[in-house]
């Protein structure tokens, strides 16, 4: 139990979308080379990296109490770019504690969240774009994707103890692919 409120330091977070920090916190970087196997088009992966290791997105996140029903926050900040024509996205996870469920608050920009039920393997396509919300609910792995030509920004609230999980995912990654088709994205069956 907490005993009282905590320190403002706790609290209260200013959110500096140029370093993409949450009050100050530290930014744990994300680039292409992390992302090897996640991305459809293999080929075009070797060659983006060949050219240049780019950073692909930051998290800064926030843990202000630990303990039930307590809440943690990430910043994230995504590029804009593509992989041959898949856009530039997250990992992608599931909570290790799969009941739990998430909101995204989109802060900048524009692009989407693919979310994907790991029981029913249903795949829903979202909006987020800057002043849009999306909930997320428990079993449904997510993963964030810029389809604008500026840095998508949200924010991610959810349990302290939901936990990310991206070893699930990351075996047989998500089911479907979001790609540029004639300037506009398009969402298709993985190969
Ligand atoms: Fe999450």
């Amino acid at each position: 139990m907490i005993k009282g409120l905590q320190s403002m330091s706790d609290l209260f977070s200013k959110i500096d979308l140029e370093k993409g920090s949450l009050g100050g916190r530290p930014v744990e970087n994300r680039y292409l080379s992390n992302l090897r196997g996640f991305f459809a088009n293999e080929d075009a992966y070797q060659s983006c990296l060949e050219q240049d290791n780019a950073l692909l997105y930051s998290v800064s996140s926030m843990t202000p109490a630990e303990g039930e029903g307590q809440l943690h926050l990430g910043l994230g900040v995504l590029y804009p770019g593509k992989v041959g024509d898949e856009y530039y996205m997250t990992k992608g996870h599931l909570h290790t504690k799969r009941e739990a469920a998430e909101v995204y608050v989109g802060l900048k920009g524009v692009g989407y969240m693919l979310l994907e039920h790991e029981v029913s393997q249903e795949s829903m396509l979202v909006s987020l774009a800057e002043g849009e919300v999306v909930y997320v609910p428990g079993y449904t792995a997510h993963r964030t994707i810029n389809t604008g030509d500026m840095p998508l920004a949200y924010l991610g609230i959810y349990p302290w103890d939901a936990g990310h999980d991206y070893g699930a995912i990351a075996e047989r990654n998500f089911l479907k692919v979001l790609v540029e088709r004639e300037g506009q994205p398009v969402l298709l069956d993985r190969q």
